[in-house]
């Protein structure tokens, strides 16, 4: 069987762990496999495993400094290097990389490459160290924000450590590495290439006062996975968010906006030039009638009154403006739920409205799993079992890119 490496240049960071050792084994099944390898050493790197040994297998002179002295038209070589990748491994990564690729350092050439990536390019991590820093909060943040970025993280595996210590560290054995690096290019069709997505997601917060607001549970996760997973499947993609505590996915506009209004904004005026909008948000459907101008003090009232007033129906609003665009809506109901979901897909003139069960566990607001089932307006449902959001996204996605074929968009 072709190997999914076959005629793929792959960029290979080694920095400087004690599996570093392992690394020219690694170089040798991704050749065996077909592709072509470059190698970035970190100057800690070369204490582990020689240039030389990982110049040989590979059969392309290791690349470590920045400056690189008389090599020929190597000023820019990190770029060059980065625009023709494939992917993107640090295998080992240890914690001083870790942090440095997390916070965007680019003080050698592994870093500097690794900054130079476009956006579509995937990276694989590999982290190996002893178990107290792998375990270490700040080892565990930076990783949180590279898996943020969309990176794929191979875990290291547990067992007997250099240190003599035991415990998870370990770098996986290079075979295993060589088949993640192929599992990630395996092709995925890009279903939705040449088509412009609009997403919304996250809660909206309804000032009362420039310091209090009135807002919900909603993570923005599931809307997130959605814009990311399109951007992947090949669409230009924009993503209008609410406020939450996920970073910037790369490879896409991100428009931030804090109320119902502000995101109506951004909603109308995208909308046009959009060809599928999935609305994933959790719209505050009320807002403080008059928002104080100064903080309410506690002293100045007995009990506090609000009025609210209703918000627009963002969805309804763009169902009526609707030509030739696919809208997707979600449902997030409590009781009839089928009954409710239905008739908000025919209310506002949807194409397909995903339906999220609230009061389940392992579905909702907060979790990383969700439970839904699609509705159509013809009345046919398609059920999908438990599973991650990222997972999901891509469900629902490719269940758009057939609404949209029917369409004829
Ligand atoms: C014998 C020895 C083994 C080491 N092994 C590791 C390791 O497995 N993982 C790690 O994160 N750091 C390890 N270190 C520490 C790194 O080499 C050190 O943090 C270095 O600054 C990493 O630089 P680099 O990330 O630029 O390669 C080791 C150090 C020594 C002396």
């Amino acid at each position: 069987m072709k190997s999914e490496l076959n005629g793929k240049t792959i960029l290979l960071g080694v920095s400087g762990g004690i599996a570093a050792y392992k690394t020219p084994e690694l170089v040798r099944l991704l050749k065996k496999a077909g592709a072509s390898v470059q190698v970035f050493m970190t100057e800690p790197a070369k204490q582990f495993v020689t240039p030389v040994t990982l110049g040989t297998v590979s059969e392309n002179p290791v690349l470590s400094d920045v400056f690189p002295g008389n090599r020929e038209g190597s000023w820019t070589v990190h770029i060059h290097q980065a625009r023709r990748a494939a992917l993107f491994i640090v295998a080992p990564a240890t914690a001083n990389t870790l942090a440095k690729l997390a916070h965007g350092h680019a003080d050698n050439m592994l870093t500097t490459t690794y900054l130079a990536l476009p956006p579509e390019v995937p990276v694989l991590i590999v982290p190996a160290m002893d178990t107290d820093m792998f375990v270490h909060p700040a080892t565990q943040a930076n990783l949180e924000i590279l898996r943020g970025r969309g990176h794929v993280i191979l875990p290291p595996d547990d067992g007997p450590l250099a240190s003599g210590l035991s415990g998870p560290g370990r770098m996986p054995e290079p075979a295993k590495i060589a088949e993640t690096a192929a599992g990630i290019l395996k092709s995925e069709p890009k279903i939705l290439a040449g088509k412009r997505v609009l997403i919304s997601a996250g809660p909206t917060r309804e000032p009362i006062d420039p310091v209090r607001f009135i807002s919900n549970y909603s993570s923005g996760k599931m809307g997130f996975a959605l814009a990311e997973t399109a951007a992947r499947l090949g669409a230009e993609v924009t993503l209008v968010s609410g406020p939450v505590h996920l970073s910037d996915p790369a490879g896409l506009r991100v428009i931030r906006v804090e109320s119902a209004l502000e995101m109506q904004k951004a909603l109308e005026s995208e909308f046009p030039r959009t060809d599928l909008l999935i609305m994933a948000a959790a719209v505050a459907d009320y807002r403080v009638e008059t928002v104080a101008g100064s903080k309410i003090k506690k002293e100045d009232s007995g009990n506090l009154e609000l009025k609210l007033v209703k918000n627009p129906d963002i969805l309804a609003g763009l169902g009526k403006k609707k030509k030739h665009q696919t809208l997707v809506g979600f449902a997030l109901e409590t009781d009839r739920i089928v009954e409710n979901a239905t008739r908000k897909l025919k209310e506002k003139n949807l194409d397909a409205i995903v339906l999220n069960r609230a009061n389940e566990p392992g579905a909702g607001f907060e979790t990383d799993t969700n439970i839904v089932k699609i509705l159509f307006p013809d009345g046919t449902v398609t059920e999908f079992s438990k599973m991650l959001k990222k997972d999901l996204a891509g469900q629902i996605l490719s269940v758009c890119s057939r609404v949209m074929e029917h369409n004829h968009v």
